[in-house]
Parts: C-alpha cells; sequence; structure tokens
C-alpha cells in the first residue's frame, strides 16, 4: 500500500483523500518512514498536485491537531505569512504597529531554516525573550495587551512541522501545493478570521518566478474560500535583502530603528507600510489611505515602540542585554561604479557561514554575528568605500564575497 501511493503519484495520478489521510498520519504515527515521506514528497514536487489533492492535504495538516478559537477577542483578527527571505524582519515591525492601533496580534512564527530566518530566532537574541508559551499563557497575554508572538504550539497544525523539517532537508521545499497546504493549515489552525500572505520572488526566496508567485498566490485564496478565511496575498521582491541587517540581534536592532521612526525610507519601509496597512484595511474596514496615516502616526506617536516594548516585557525579554559581535570587519569596494545589485542568497549563505542560520535541525544559532550593508541598489561608490560591516565570532573564510555585490 505504502509504495503503491508512491508509485501512483509517480506516475502523476490524482490520489484520494483517504489515500492521503492514510499515508500522512501514517508518518505521523512512524509506520510510514522518513525515507517513503521523502519519496512521496519528491514524486508531489515533481509531478504536482491537483487543486483536490491540496484542499485534502490541507485538510489533513488541520486535522492533525486543534484549532483556536479566537471568538472571545470580540473583533476581527487577522494573521500575517511571509514564505520566507532574507532579512525578512517584518513581523517584528508589523505585528507592534497593528496591534498598537487596536487590532489583537496572536501570532505563531518559525525558525529559520536554510538560508531564510526565522521570526523565533531573532526573538530570541533578546535575551530572555520566551518563545514557548502555552495555550492558556498566549490567550491570557493577548486579551491583556493585545500582542503575542510564540512559537507554534505542539498542538497546532503538528503534521506541517514534521513534514516541514524533513521537506527542508530532501529539496522538497519549493513544491507551491506543498507549500499552499502548509501555510494554509496553520493560518487555519490558528483560528484567525483574515490572512495575508507576502510571496517572496526572487533568488533569496523559494519561489523564484512570478508566474509561480502567482499560482501560489491563486492557490491560497482557493484554500481561504473552502474555509470562509478572508485571504489577501502581496507578491514582493526577494532578489535583495530587506532593510541593511541580516543576522538575529542586528536585525531586531534595525526593527527597533524604524518602530521609533529613525530609519530612512527603503524597501524594508516600504514593505512594513504596504502590509501593515493592508492588515489594518482587512481589520478596520477603513480605506488604504487611512490605513497608511494610521501606520505613519503611531510610529510618529511613539505608540508602535511602546507596544514593542509591552511585548517583550510580557515575554520576560531583557533589550538591554541585546547585542552584536565585538568582532567586525569591514567589506570594501573593489573598484569605483554604482551598486546595481546586491544578492540577496549570496548574504543568506554568508550569514548561515557565520553562524546565524542553522542548515540542519541540530544547529545552534550565534545570535550576535550577521551582516549589515552599508550601502544599498543604486547608491554610487568609489574604489576602497565600504560596503558592508560584517559580525562574526569565529573569523569567517570570505571566499565569494565579491559575489554579493554587482558593482558597475
Ligand atoms: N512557509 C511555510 O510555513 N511553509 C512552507 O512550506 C513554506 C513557507
Amino acid at each position: 500500500m505504502i509504495v503503491d501511493i508512491i508509485n501512483k503519484k509517480r506516475l502523476g495520478k490524482e490520489l484520494s483523500f483517504h489515500e492521503l489521510d492514510w499515508f500522512f498520519n501514517g508518518y505521523l504515527e512512524g509506520k510510514v518512514k522518513d525515507y517513503q515521506m521523502a519519496s512521496l514528497l519528491m514524486a508531489i514536487c515533481i509531478q504536482g498536485m491537483s487543486d483536490e489533492e491540496t484542499f485534502a492535504l490541507t485538510k489533513v495538516f488541520i486535522d492533525s491537531g486543534d484549532t483556536l478559537d479566537l471568538s472571545f477577542l470580540n473583533t476581527t483578527t487577522v494573521d500575517k505569512h511571509s514564505t520566507g527571505g532574507i532579512g525578512d524582519k517584518t513581523t517584528l515591525i508589523i505585528a507592534p504597529i497593528v496591534a498598537s492601533v487596536g487590532i489583537p496580534i496572536l501570532k505563531m512564527s518559525g525558525r529559520g531554516l536554510g538560508y531564510t530566518g526565522g521570526t523565533i530566532d531573532k526573538l530570541e537574541s533578546i535575551p530572555g525573550f520566551r518563545v514557548d508559551l502555552s495555550e492558556e499563557e498566549v490567550m491570557y497575554q493577548v486579551q491583556n495587551i493585545g500582542i503575542v508572538i510564540t512559537g507554534q504550539t505542539a498542538s497546532l497544525a503538528p503534521m506541517d512541522k514534521k513534514i516541514y523539517a524533513l521537506r527542508d532537508v530532501t529539496g522538497t521545499v519549493s513544491s507551491i501545493p506543498l507549500i499552499a497546504s502548509s501555510i494554509m493549515s496553520k493560518k487555519i489552525a490558528g483560528g484567525t478570521d483574515k490572512i495575508l500572505i507576502d510571496i517572496k520572488v526572487g533568488n533569496g526566496a523559494l519561489l523564484q518566478t512570478k508566474e509561480d508567485a502567482q499560482k501560489l498566490s491563486d492557490l491560497v485564496i482557493k484554500i481561504g474560500d473552502i474555509y470562509q478565511k478572508e485571504v489577501h496575498t502581496i507578491i514582493s521582491d526577494m532578489n535583495t535583502p530587506l532593510g541593511y541587517c541580516i543576522g538575529n540581534s542586528l536585525e531586531v536592532m534595525e526593527a527597533i530603528k524604524i518602530l521609533k521612526g529613525e530609519e530612512k525610507d527603503n524597501n524594508l519601509t516600504q514593505l512594513c507600510l504596504e502590509l501593515a496597512s493592508e492588515m489594518i484595511c482587512m481589520a478596520k474596514g477603513v480605506s488604504k489611505a487611512n490605513a497608511i496615516d494610521m501606520v505613519r502616526e503611531t510610529i510618529e506617536s511613539g505608540n508602535a515602540y511602546q507596544k514593542f516594548l509591552e511585548l517583550v516585557e510580557a515575554q520576560h525579554g531583557d533589550l538591554d542585554k541585546l547585542s552584536a559581535s565585538r568582532k567586525s570587519k569591514i567589506i570594501k569596494s573593489p573598484k569605483d561604479g554604482q551598486v546595481q545589485a546586491i544578492s540577496a542568497i549570496e548574504l543568506g549563505k554568508l550569514s548561515v557561514l557565520l553562524g546565524a542560520g542553522r542548515l540542519s535541525k541540530e544547529d545552534s544559532i550565534d545570535y550576535g554575528v550577521g551582516v549589515e550593508l552599508l550601502v544599498q541598489v543604486g547608491d554610487s561608490v568609489k574604489k576602497g568605500d565600504s560596503l558592508a560591516k560584517i559580525y562574526y565570532t569565529k573569523a569567517p573564510h570570505l571566499q565569494g564575497i565579491e559575489d554579493i555585490f554587482v558593482i558597475k
């Protein structure tokens, strides 16, 4: 039976709900082995899945755990998910912004795997910050201060957690139906009314083309319809990293600067404005222009940063102890010219090499290391000008560093 199902998908045939349910639950129970699940996932990657199969798989994932009921909040809830990118610290910025205008934020985030970082690792770079809250603690905190960001509780779509870890190490992450069922099962089980998905495209993203991003967008909207969840999507660039910093504590420091209104306009501030205002529109039914004004005002008044401080305090973080590595090295421009590109994927690789990310589930993270860009795309530079500052603990071999910046 196990091999029959793998062969059926290998030949491009459609699997029934029963077959998917049996196979995936068998994996959770240990009857289906890692190598058999990996084989089916690869067949799915190559042959794809019909919409019906994707809907069935999403249901199997949701039914593997509990579904939260957020009706006690007595208001429209909206959650955001990103397909992941380099320097993507948007959650750290938009969650306090949106919560500070009165929209409750209950965010269950993931750790970084591969070259993309994870919100939970970033928050853990704040000494003491707890990311393992129980369901009761989550509910208490969201009701009391209107914001909570924690790791996914064990009871929420546990099958997705197990499958995602296997996908990550078997080259089966970039499958549109697998991404759609993974994201949507978590969001639906999380109980939110509305969902905003930031679909990243580019060399530092799971999806490389706008066409694939559009296919994922269509699919998540269809899944949302089945569960009466309004889903909006934004397709955003991930050829260039977001903002100036890559690395856990560096990214928290950058997020704080933006929340304090101290950062100039850049690709990160623009995306945060777009995402936060969209969430406000979805939750409050106001116009986009109105929502944009609300975002600007809550930053200017200090309310957004205040909400961030409340979040950190509630989850026992100590911002006074947040720090970057003391050892650093400047990367200089090898020539005169204009910065035409800064490769997200190459920076992702460098940050993992420095210890800011993990390549296998067991790797530990060095929170203080990373890269701070000192230029942005479009800047003119002279030979010898500083391009980036590298924070390290163990002196890195900087081979390939020239692939990061395209200067012409
Ligand atoms: N994010 C998820 O949660 N799941 C995926 O499969 C990809 C990105």
